[in-house]
């Protein structure tokens, strides 16, 4: 059942929703040849800044507090009646990969507000403030770590480090980009924990949508191990360079994207395994490489055998160079164990989810979310709605607007109940 007898029946605004989304899926918007409209709105870009100057303009029509950190995080605040309360929070990002959605953290950033215009709209003040949260750079894509705004925002990762990241596509440090796009704010950046946080998300992969269910309770999120791999070799002519003489690194490189992707068929269960990044230098027809630079994204919801997996792919690697008779160097990326979510939140999306008439399934995580972080300092869950045909960083993601409200408005009863808490 809902917790609030006087607010049973208060609903999002399903079509104001949608039309949000729509409206920010307009900044970076890119396209595919099936007519498909994807974002690419990575961190601290052009894309992103007009991104948050229109998502921080809604911020401030609805009357909110808003503030910017010294990570550029930006966060709404609806007061509540407890001027004391720790507020309750939602929130997630509105970056994207280069080919992403309109729906990957932009859900969890524009429901967070449409809870907030549903509440003043239906005149419902709250115990505690209510927050709005949308964090810096979650992708990763453009700055490693992922989830780097929210993990600042914990204290898990120090401001000065966080500044001085580097950006994989043109070596522009982060710090720099925030002051740039006008986001370097005054507010001090850890902040303190909130009462709780709840973000809605799309799932991001196939489960719900197989199983014919509305809303994913989300239990925890997998571990996550980036690690960046250079390996060098000589460069040398293509056509006159007999094949005994060289020290290709493609090859290794090439041998180890295969071994993560046998590997992780091999372990089975939660294992994945991606080379989603390779830049090959000088990257030219009739030169055999100096250098070629990889990612390897390792994941696991179980922390021994991600550390298994880890393992055999670092002996793998130093294996293949030796034989290539390349050099390599390592550099970790990101490197979060796996999140288990408090049961209480779990129990509570759960309720809450069926009291609203939806199916639900309990599931893990399989995508890193800035609500991984929050877990660190306070009480957390996650709201998953589908995602058709399971795609995710893709331009073609959709989940339809039943579903986005369906989870729009498991948050706001979710947050309504833990406001008055
Ligand atoms: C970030 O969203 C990730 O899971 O890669
Ligand atoms: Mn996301
Ligand atoms: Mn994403």
């Amino acid at each position: 059942m809902l917790a609030h007898p006087a607010h049973h029946d208060i609903r999002i605004d399903r079509d104001r929703l949608w039309s949000r989304l729509t409206e920010l899926g307009e900044i970076g918007a890119v396209h595919g040849p099936n007519g498909e409209q994807g974002c690419n709105r990575l961190a601290l870009t052009d894309a992103d800044r007009d991104g948050r100057d229109l998502v921080v303009a809604r911020m401030r029509d609805l009357g909110l507090t808003v503030t910017i950190d010294s990570i550029g995080n930006v966060v709404a605040t609806r007061a509540g009646t407890d001027s004391d309360g720790a507020p309750v929070m939602t929130g997630s990002h509105i970056d994207t990969v280069r080919t992403g959605g309109r729906f990957d953290g932009n859900l969890g950033v524009l429901a967070g507000l449409e809870v907030l215009e549903s509440l003043e709209q239906h005149g419902v003040t709250t115990r505690r403030p209510i927050q709005v949260a949308v964090f810096t750079g979650e992708e990763g894509a453009r700055f490693a770590p992922d989830m780097l705004g929210s993990l600042v925002y914990v204290g898990g990762l120090a401001l000065e480090e966080a500044l001085d990241a580097q950006a994989m596509d043109d070596g522009a440090r982060l710090g720099d980009e925030l002051v740039r796009i006008g986001y370097a704010g005054p507010t001090p950046c850890p902040a303190p924990p909130p009462f709780a946080f709840v973000e809605l998300h799309i799932e991001q992969g196939p489960v719900l949508e197989e199983h014919g269910i509305t809303i994913g309770v989300v239990t925890g999120v997998q571990g996550i191990s980036w690690t960046e791999v250079t390996i060098t070799g000589r460069s040398a002519h293509a056509g006159t360079t007999p094949m005994r003489m060289r020290r290709d690194p493609v090859v290794p490189a090439a041998k180890i994207a295969i071994e993560a992707r046998r590997l992780a068929i091999e372990m089975a269960g939660a294992q994945v395994a991606t080379v989603g990044r390779i830049e090959v230098f000088p990257n030219l027809i009739n030169v055999v490489a100096q250098s070629v630079t990889f990612d390897l994204d390792l994941r696991n919801t179980d922390e021994r055998l991600l550390q298994q997996a880890e393992a055999h792919m670092t002996a793998f690697v130093r294996t293949v160079c030796e034989q290539q008779d390349c050099s390599f160097d390592t550099r970790a990326l990101a490197r979060f164990e796996p999140v288990s979510f408090a049961a209480e939140m779990i129990e509570r999306v759960e309720r809450i989810a069926g009291a609203l008439g939806n199916s639900t399934l309990r599931m893990p995580s399989g995508a890193g979310h800035d609500a991984q972080m929050l877990a660190r300092v306070c009480p957390t869950s996650m709201i998953f709605v589908p995602s058709v045909n399971g795609l995710s960083h893709n331009i073609a993601e959709f989940t339809g607007p039943d579903d986005v409200a369906a989870g729009a408005n498991v948050l706001l009863h979710t947050m309504l109940e833990l406001a008055d808490s």
